[in-house]
């Protein structure tokens, strides 16, 4: 009976939202979710969102189901968004006949679906898993985002982690990293960070990502990305792709996952996508037909509404330029409370402790270091609410409440 079901805690991140709702402090900051605010701590709907939508209700599109994969031309430009529009596993294979080219079939390697946004599609990939895959393993970085973890479990795959995050450097622990995914199963997925590591904003570097690469294909590893932040890390989309584009390079089987919650700031509209890149085309036509098997009892099929506006956007030469000029000004003004951010803090600090990691991060985030009751402290005293991880979320952040930050961070280091 319903009797019987017991009170479920509130999520480690979205809870954050509904306790700051509740608090009536003035100076009550929400460093919780990872939703970039205006300089003015609003909520923010960029401007090609609004023209693209514009022209969306001037054309009249109806409301017919879309197909289970989603919206065509969604599916094409996000593919080639992130795989870049001349990338060799997304191109139409050409085939030469005397003396004129026939383009005799459509030889796309990636496996394209529409899926409810990052959590949505990373759900769907772990349902490919489960089925395909039956007693695999995916590893997960340590920390990593909440609710990776959930994911997986729902889908009844196993995971385990492999260390990332070093808390004497407050960095990358580059060789537990590698010797954990050299000690995985032969065959595991790597779940990987395309960019901007959530809750860390600790990225590997080039030279690193290769090394990540060799061990992965050394292990026949298959690698998962999961990629939320592209174009909103570095302010480009094609440095932001760079990590997926290398292990695509390679001619490595992958998993992505992407989502245009961030860069697009279509939070709600729960818009994104999986990404299956087979070794064949044959290959990538049955997995897309066994992904659209498992979507259709989960969800039938996907809104169309978000994913109208990242096809007219990402298709309209004028918009997109846009967009990228919207999305310089966001991962700038991230930038910026930073940069102001640690400027506070080694003004205020008195014992010499280096924050430079702060600068070091990037992203949307800062994980400070702050332990469970220093961050308690946070936001039980300086009402600043955040995950219990440590994460600061600096999108929810303005220049005018650095210092108040600088502040509580302080006061709760020394705690
Ligand atoms: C976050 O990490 O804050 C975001 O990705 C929001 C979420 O769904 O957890």
């Amino acid at each position: 009976r319903f009797e019987n079901i017991t009170m479920a805690p509130p999520d480690p991140i979205l809870g954050v939202s509904e306790a700051f709702k509740a608090d009536t402090h003035e100076m009550k900051l929400n460093l919780g979710v990872g939703a970039y605010r205006t300089e003015d701590l609003q909520p923010y709907v960029l401007n090609v969102v609004k023209k693209a939508e514009n022209l969306m209700l001037e054309r009249g599109d109806n409301k017919e189901y879309l197909p289970i994969e989603g919206l065509a031309a969604f599916n094409k430009v996000t593919a080639e968004l992130l795989f870049g529009t001349d990338n060799q596993i997304i191109l139409q294979k050409k085939k030469r006949k005397s003396v004129i080219d026939v383009c005799v079939f459509c030889s796309l390697k990636v496996a394209t679906i529409q899926g409810l946004s990052g959590t949505g599609s990373l759900r769907l990939a772990a349902a490919l898993i489960e089925r395909y895959f039956p007693g695999a393993k995916v590893l997960i970085s340590s920390p990593t985002w909440g609710n990776h973890k959930n994911i997986f479990n729902d889908a009844r795959v196993q995971w385990s982690e492999y260390r990332y995050y070093d808390p004497n450097t407050v960095g990358l622990d580059f060789n537990g990293m590698i010797a954990d995914i050299k000690a995985a199963p032969d065959g595991s997925f790597i779940l990987l960070h395309g960019c901007a590591h959530n809750p860390t904003g600790i990225d590997p570097t080039p030279e690193q990502w290769e090394i990540i690469a060799d061990v992965i294909q050394e292990k026949n590893h298959i690698p998962f990305f999961d990629v939320a932040y592209q174009g909103f890390a570095s302010g480009s989309l094609d440095t932001d792709a760079s990590s997926v584009r290398l292990f695509a390079a390679r001619g490595m089987e992958l998993l992505v996952a992407q989502s245009y919650s961030k860069n697009l700031g279509l939070y709600a509209e729960r818009i994104g996508a999986i990404n299956v890149v087979c070794s064949t085309a044959d290959a990538a036509t049955r997995v897309k037909s066994q992904l659209k098997r498992l979507a259709r009892p989960m969800y039938s099929n996907p809104p169309v509404h978000g994913a109208r506006i990242v096809a007219n956007v990402v298709g309209n030469p004028e918009l997109f330029s846009e967009w990228k000029d919207e999305m310089e000004m966001m991962a700038g003004r991230i930038k910026s409370v930073r940069q102001k951010l640690y400027s506070s803090l080694c003004t205020k600090e008195k014992t010499g402790k280096d924050w430079s990691f702060i600068l070091k991060q990037i992203g949307m985030f800062s994980f400070t270091g702050l332990n469970k009751a220093q961050s308690d402290n946070m936001t039980n005293k300086w009402h600043v609410y955040m995950t219990k991880d440590g994460r600061i979320s600096l999108a929810g952040l303005s220049s005018a409440k650095c210092e108040y930050l600088a502040d509580a961070i302080i006061d709760s280091y020394h705690n």
